[in-house]
């Protein structure tokens, strides 16, 4: 199978041309710029994708065109910065212009197999501040906005391309359709990437990898352990044993849909009830960092006290997904202020003394999905919310006491439940109730009760990087806020947070 290789040149869309291509069906996987060949020498490379980025070429230390790609006999598509890079290399100029930030109008000048189909013009998404101001002797220009001179460039033999604008963002019209005329009236790549290729990949690589060692897999009953499980059962069955630990802070009747959804998949679990165990670890702290140290901490011990109780175990299977495996790579590489200390029922500590699989590491959450439906995953299971690995530890704010933790489990149900069943569930990407450390007055019957606040969240994001606050219904509002009242008496006020990310973060701890 062909493989795009996309070298990262520290653009925010870089992931984004990764994913956009495997939706294409042609697998992908983004290499840092300066990656040597050897890194990618398991992939057959089908063509080389150069991403946009903050340098100018043109400064001492920018980053430079891999010169292996001179000889590399597949095409290069260079985006942005990419295609300065690229113009550079050959021996074309780039000087710092005008800038364009945002949308502007693309023309074409010259049909090139990679506008196939597309209007002359079209709206495209910008962002820069140097500009190709002369081309190589053996290139030529395909297109050009009115403040960009040069925004598309080829050399005759259409072996290397240059896109100035980006065509990976949805803001470009026909953004898609110019990277599949590129995967495949350029590259001449074919569409092999499919659910149940992934599916065979995955199986026969855990075969492979785990021979007849047993395999402990932590299971959360989240979309990607509970994926990781199933893979598990179709590669090696009766060689695994997925590990559940109820830490007493999931949500509501949690326990009994994981065991459920095992047993109708004829899985066996070992399951673990060690609320009494988190929640008296709890008592008294209200720091955020801590809850989730404790919390982290407690999980690592009970899970190691199991494993050696029910080993011995060769393999730990992770859930891991591609996005975490290319945010901490990016994370060794610059150092990132701390807000706050995920923690994962994957991130396992190294110390534990398991060889690693990790058989969704390649693959995005949609990618993921769309396996676990192909698995038989239940579609309740697929959708669900994402959910901090501390779980309501870090949704009640102050003291977890077993007693909160009842009143917020009921609390968000019943959001869940509207939400649900006024059809929105799919349009805020995540929303959750969060108790608060406060008492306010309320009236119940005449009489002045005093009791908690809950706040309502709900936020629109694909990356979960940044956010905005969903505007939800005011009479989903009104409804929700009456029912949590009316059928918990311990809330007597609840408030609806309107805060995008930045300033705040999506949880509230
Ligand atoms: P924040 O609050 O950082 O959340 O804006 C971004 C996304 O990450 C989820 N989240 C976590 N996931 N362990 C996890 O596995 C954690 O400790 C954790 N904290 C936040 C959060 O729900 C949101 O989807």
């Amino acid at each position: 199978m062909k493989a795009a290789i996309v070298l990262d040149f520290g653009s925010q869309y870089s992931q984004l041309i990764v994913r956009r291509v495997r939706e294409l069906g042609v697998y992908a996987e983004l290499f840092p710029h300066d990656a040597s060949p050897e890194q990618f020498a398991h992939l057959d490379p089908g063509t080389f994708i150069l991403s946009g980025g903050p340098a100018s070429v043109y400064e001492p230390d920018a980053p430079s065109f891999p010169a292996y790609l001179f000889d590399f006999q597949v095409p290069v598509l260079g985006i942005c910065y990419g295609m300065q890079v690229l113009a550079k290399a050959f021996g074309g100029k780039v000087e710092p212009g005008q800038g364009e930030f945002g949308g502007t109008t693309f023309r074409v000048i010259e049909n090139h197999p990679v506008f196939h189909g597309l209007p002359q013009e079209f709206h495209v998404w910008m962002s820069h501040g140097d500009n190709v101001i002369s081309l190589p002797s053996s290139f030529q220009i395909l297109g050009r906005t009115q403040a960009c001179p040069i925004a598309a460039i080829s050399d005759l033999n259409s072996h290397f391309l240059g896109l100035q604008f980006h065509p990976e963002v949805e803001h470009t019209e026909f953004g898609r359709e110019i990277l599949a005329n590129f995967l495949f009236r350029v590259c001449h790549l074919t569409k092999e990437w499919n659910p149940s290729l992934i599916v065979e990949k995955a199986i026969q690589e855990i075969r492979e990898r785990t021979k007849n060692g047993r395999v402990l897999c932590a299971i959360s009953g989240g979309v990607d352990s509970t994926v990781t499980v199933f893979l598990l059962k179709r590669a090696i069955p009766g060689q695994f044993l997925p590990l559940f630990v109820n830490t007493g802070l999931l949500r509501y009747q949690e326990e009994e849909q994981v065991k459920k959804v095992l047993k109708d998949a004829d899985i066996d679990l070992h399951y673990v009830d060690e609320s009494s165990k988190f929640l008296g670890a709890l008592q008294g702290v209200t720091d955020p960092e801590e809850k989730r140290k404790i919390v982290g901490n407690l999980f690592i011990e009970v899970f190691a006290r199991e494993a050696k109780k029910l080993g011995p175990f060769e393999f730990l299977a992770q859930g891991t997904i591609y996005p975490d495996v290319i945010e901490s790579r990016g994370k060794e590489r610059k150092t990132a202020d701390k807000i706050k200390t995920h923690h994962n029922v994957g991130g396992l500590p190294e110390v534990l003394p398991f060889k690693l699989i990790e058989p969704l590491r390649y693959l995005f959450k949609d990618e993921v999905r769309q396996i676990g439906q192909l698995l038989g995953v239940p579609a309740e299971i697929l959708n669900r919310q994402p959910f901090p690995g501390p779980g309501l530890a870090v949704r009640i704010l102050g003291e977890v006491t077993k007693e909160r933790v009842e009143i917020l489990k009921r609390a968000d149900f019943i959001y869940q439940e509207e939400i649900k069943r006024a059809q929105l569930e799919r349009r805020p990407d995540q929303y959750f109730a969060v108790l608060l450390p406060v008492k306010a007055v309320g009236v119940t019957g005449d009489r002045r009760a005093y009791g908690y606040v809950l706040a309502l969240r709900a936020v629109r994001t694909k990356d979960f990087m940044t956010a905005d606050w969903f505007p939800l219904p005011l009479d989903l509002l009104k409804k929700v806020s009456s029912r949590i009242c009316n059928e918990i008496r311990e809330i007597t006020r609840v408030v609806y947070d309107v805060t995008s990310k930045p300033p705040a973060t999506i949880e509230w701890e």
